[in-house]
């Protein structure tokens, strides 16, 4: 029985959301393992929408039991607010398990997120205001606090006194706004402790257990390799381990125990927030296909930036996360262009780049060089076999293949849990 990584192999936002819930029904566990409610995950099933945040997407699927890794930063209003809103709607979410050394977000970690970017201006990150980079500082400072901290509120009042300490001088005398009082935060910590308590698990022990039984585990990505802490185009990334590595280390499994890691890919590009971004499409093709395509934000609703596939990007997720399979979704977005640019490699001031360039300034002036490959305009929306895509639809995707660094086993061809192609399996 495999555990399979899913993961994002552009800038966030490839579907992965989608991809997960296609394999919920033959799962017993999916796992968030980093990220939190800055994640924006929609699922499709059945014409019903769902806008997942926080939780990960098993928890649509009967039977499977959701988790959230140690390696995730918690919003805990934000949790409840999801569980009521999917409980509201006739999903079972009693199965849900919290890791207890998850970190929470704050109420000091959103307001720092908001102020921080207004400070820096058109240095920006455009970040989600959601907290998450502040509380991921606060983890790697040794002065977070974690879901177990609720459980002990003398502990917690310490741990909360020392995160504000230096806070307030922070906030008071670089922001100039007002302090945080120890008593507003552990209150609002605290509010709901006794809902949280038995969700809260052992979860590595679980998790590693469920392996030994032999159960079937899929670990959800928030965010995309070009958006991992590490290997993403820092500082325009978000502040978590969001490759292949962040699975194990976000949920307590070893490397070895990992089976497959799937990376999702748009069969373009997309972007949301500041940063480099080479293919990206200022012009009426870019507004093609934000619109034919939906490309606004699911967590902030902002206008995602839009280009070209980029094959360069797709390899370096490729070699970072060791792949073996790709998931290609939107195909059905590029019907009707009559030909299709694919980045293959960079121009950096005249010197041809094949690979991600090292050097971030060269990644900031990299042009993409393209290959045009041929469209089609027949609707593939109801293809479900690889065979019964127009023919220049398959020998895009060959090519794609044949650039990207590994095999695609699925694509996408609408947002419905249906709307998909499956040429290998992926929990096989
Ligand atoms: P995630 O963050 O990676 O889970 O992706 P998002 O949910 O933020 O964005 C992907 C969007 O594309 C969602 O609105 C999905 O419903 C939609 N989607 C996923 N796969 C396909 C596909 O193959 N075709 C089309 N047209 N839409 C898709
Ligand atoms: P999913 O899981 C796309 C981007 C933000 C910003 C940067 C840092 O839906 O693919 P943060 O709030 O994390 O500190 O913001 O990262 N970002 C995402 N972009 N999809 C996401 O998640 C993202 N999560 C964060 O726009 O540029
Ligand atoms: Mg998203």
């Amino acid at each position: 029985m495999p555990a399979v990584v899913v993961l994002g192999a552009q800038w966030g936002d490839e579907g992965k959301g989608k991809a997960t819930d296609q394999l919920g029904s033959r799962t017993d566990y999916v796992v968030k393992f980093n990220g939190g409610n800055n994640a924006g995950h929609t699922v499709v099933i059945d014409g019903e929408k769902y806008a997942l945040h926080l939780l990960p997407s098993g928890i649509l699927s009967p039977g499977v039991v959701p988790v959230i890794g140690n390696g995730v930063v918690v919003d805990i209003e934000v949790l409840f607010e999801e569980i009521d809103a999917l409980e509201a709607r006739g999903v079972d979410t009693s199965a849900l398990k919290v890791s207890s050394a998850a970190h929470v977000i704050a109420p000091y970690n959103r307001t720092l997120d908001k102020v921080t970017e207004r400070f820096l201006g058109k240095r920006r990150i455009g970040t989600t205001g959601r907290g998450i980079g502040p509380a991921y500082s606060d983890k790697i400072n040794r002065v977070g606090i974690r879901i177990q901290d609720l459980f002990d509120e003398k502990i917690l009042h310490e741990k909360v006194e020392g995160a504000l300490d230096q806070k307030n001088h922070l906030l008071v005398k670089v922001y100039n706004r007002r302090a945080i009082t120890v008593e507003e935060t552990v209150e609002d910590l605290l509010r709901h402790a006794d809902r949280l308590k038995p969700l809260v698990a052992d979860t590595p022990l679980l998790l590693n257990n469920a392996l030994d039984a032999g159960k079937t585990l899929v670990f959800e990505a928030g965010q995309a390799t070009m958006l991992d802490v590490d290997h993403g185009t820092y500082p325009f990334v978000t502040s978590s381990s969001a490759t292949a590595g962040g699975a194990c280390t976000g949920s307590g499994v070893g490397p070895t125990r990992i089976d497959r890691v799937v990376a999702v890919a748009k069969a373009y590009t997309t972007r949301v927030g500041e940063g480099p971004f080479p293919t990206e499409l200022l012009d009426d093709d870019g507004e093609w296909l934000r619109q034919t395509g939906g490309e606004f934000g699911t967590t902030t609703g902002r206008p995602r930036r839009c280009g070209w596939y980029d094959a360069v990007v797709v390899r370096y997720a490729s070699r970072i996360n060791g792949l073996t399979d790709l998931v290609v979704t939107k195909l059905d977005v590029l019907t009707g262009k009559d030909k299709i640019p694919v980045a293959v490699a960079y121009d950096v001031n005249g010197r041809r780049f094949d690979e991600m360039p090292d050097d971030q300034s060269d990644f900031h002036h990299a042009t993409p060089i393209y290959e045009y490959l041929d469209g089609w305009t027949q609707d593939i929306s109801q293809a479900r076999e690889f065979d019964d895509l127009p023919v220049n639809a398959q020998r895009y995707l060959l090519r794609l293949e044949e650039i990207s660094g590994a095999r695609i086993s699925s694509i996408g061809v609408g947002p419905g849990r249906e709307a998909t192609i499956i040429r290998h399996e992926l929990l096989s």
